[in-house]
């Protein structure tokens, strides 16, 4: 296992290029299983989870090959059960249970156990699939999919008791793709990551209108066809980078985004007094010395993700004032508070509600990554503060930030990569 040395007090300043986005790439390369044409996907991330993915793929009987950030998936012949060693290692990968079941008509996938975050139920992908005719059992903790007589559309509500469902949506979108007749998916996910994936099914010849609102209406087709995609920027790791350079730069300018993606995030860290240019694809940010506290509540898009809550939390430390952060999507979601406080943060975690006071300096601490974002926070709350920290449990990070050690050393941070 490798471990993360922060010497922390830098001040970061320049232009960092964002990578390709992990949340899309994921159920896009799932979406290849689809056809048994090739499919070439530009722009997927170098992260651990894009590997197990193409892992899963290639032990699905595709062949995968992979290159230069291009992936291409030629997936002929395919199996109908994905193995238990490789789904255990990542939570999303169950999103090839929709694939498998629109082209196969059946599906094994292992059940997804709990994670640090909280309890992830799969209750509404699995509705879903019903909803298209499939019979759905749960054996030896495998999910099992069964739709002999092929799948028929209807229309379908998705909304959970926490918003909708980002996996769900794509799952039941993907399936419905090859159904008889028309699927309508009410309260689906509306994210931008849902919206790249039915581009890349439009694509492949898809008939799907509405992706990027909460409802979704997918015509089936007979079979989909090969097809080229090049995946979105990763919005939160450009709102990663923002928290830093609010936090401590010199000014940060953010290449190869989409500005329109990040509209609450952006509203945020302006409304905290931090001055923001954009352009249609890049992002610039100015400290503030004297910036605002916030109080934010993630929601489900265009609300803020909760998957910048954790970064939200080391930016508020960062500022002379209080704020606060209330979690919705995934109310147990603050293992990096625990770490953070060990810094000196000032944080009372009520519920799902952090209320932090910030501006007390924060001092280098050996801290633990939990999880993919708590442990980006902890990155920044390292570089921020005085004296060093060590980051154990480095592999978090590498699931989901694509070279985030080299692209903060390239701005000016201080830090080393060594085993633990
Ligand atoms: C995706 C993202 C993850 C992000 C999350 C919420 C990927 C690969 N991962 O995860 O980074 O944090 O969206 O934006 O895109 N829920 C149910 N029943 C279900 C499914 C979900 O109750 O069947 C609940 C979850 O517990 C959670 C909420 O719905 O409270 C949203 O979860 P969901 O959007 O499904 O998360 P993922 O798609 O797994």
């Amino acid at each position: 296992m490798e471990k993360l040395i922060v010497h922390g007090g830098t001040t970061l300043k320049g232009r960092v290029t964002i990578s390709g986005s992990k949340n899309s790439s994921l159920p896009i390369l799932a979406a290849t299983l689809l056809t048994k044409d090739v499919c070439t996907i530009r722009r997927v991330p170098d992260l651990s989870d894009t590997n197990y993915m193409t892992l899963i793929l290639a032990e699905l009987g595709a062949e995968v090959e992979r290159a230069s950030g291009v992936v291409v998936v030629e997936a002929k012949k395919i199996k109908s059960t994905a193995p238990y060693d490789l789904v255990r290692k990542m939570r999303a990968s169950i999103c090839v249970l929709g694939p498998l079941t629109g082209r196969l008509k059946k599906a094994s996938v292992s059940l997804p156990g709990g994670c640090v975050i909280g309890d992830r139920p799969v209750d509404l992908h699995l509705k879903g699939l019903e909803g298209l005719g499939a019979i759905v059992t749960v054996d030896g903790g495998d999910i099992v999919v069964n739709a002999k007589k092929g799948l028929k559309g209807s229309e379908i509500n998705l909304m959970g008791k926490h918003g909708s469902t980002v996996l769900g949506t794509d799952n039941v979108m993907m399936a419905a793709t090859l159904a008889k007749g028309t699927t309508i998916i009410e309260g689906a996910a509306a994210e931008p990551e849902v919206e790249d994936l039915a581009n890349f099914l439009i694509a492949m010849g898809a008939k799907i209108e509405g992706a990027g609102t909460h409802r979704i209406v997918i015509e089936g087709v007979k079979e989909l066809h090969g097809a080229e995609h090049t995946v979105i920027p990763d919005r939160i790791e450009a709102g990663t980078f923002l928290c830093a350079g609010a936090m401590m730069s010199d000014g940060l300018t953010l290449d190869r985004v989409v500005p329109g993606h990040m509209k609450a995030v952006l509203q945020t860290l302006e409304r905290c007094g931090f001055p923001i240019q954009t352009t249609k694809n890049t992002i610039t940010i100015k400290p503030n010395p004297d910036a605002k506290g916030f109080d934010l509540t993630t929601q489900c898009y265009p609300g803020i993700p909760t998957d910048m809550q954790a970064q939200f939390c080391a930016l508020a430390c960062a500022i002379n004032d209080t704020s606060t952060i209330t979690e919705t999507i995934f109310p147990q979601r603050f293992m990096h508070v625990a770490e953070m406080k060990r810094m000196g943060a000032n944080i009372d975690l009520q519920n799902a509600t952090a209320r932090i006071r910030g501006g007390n300096a924060l001092k280098g601490a050996p801290v633990m990554a939990s999880d993919l974002r708590a442990s980006a926070a902890l990155v920044l709350a390292a570089i921020k503060a005085t004296g060093r920290t060590d980051i154990l449990r480095l592999y978090h990070i590498d699931r989901g930030y694509e070279h985030l050690d080299d692209k903060l050393s390239d701005l000016g941070a201080n830090l080393e990569r060594v085993k633990e």
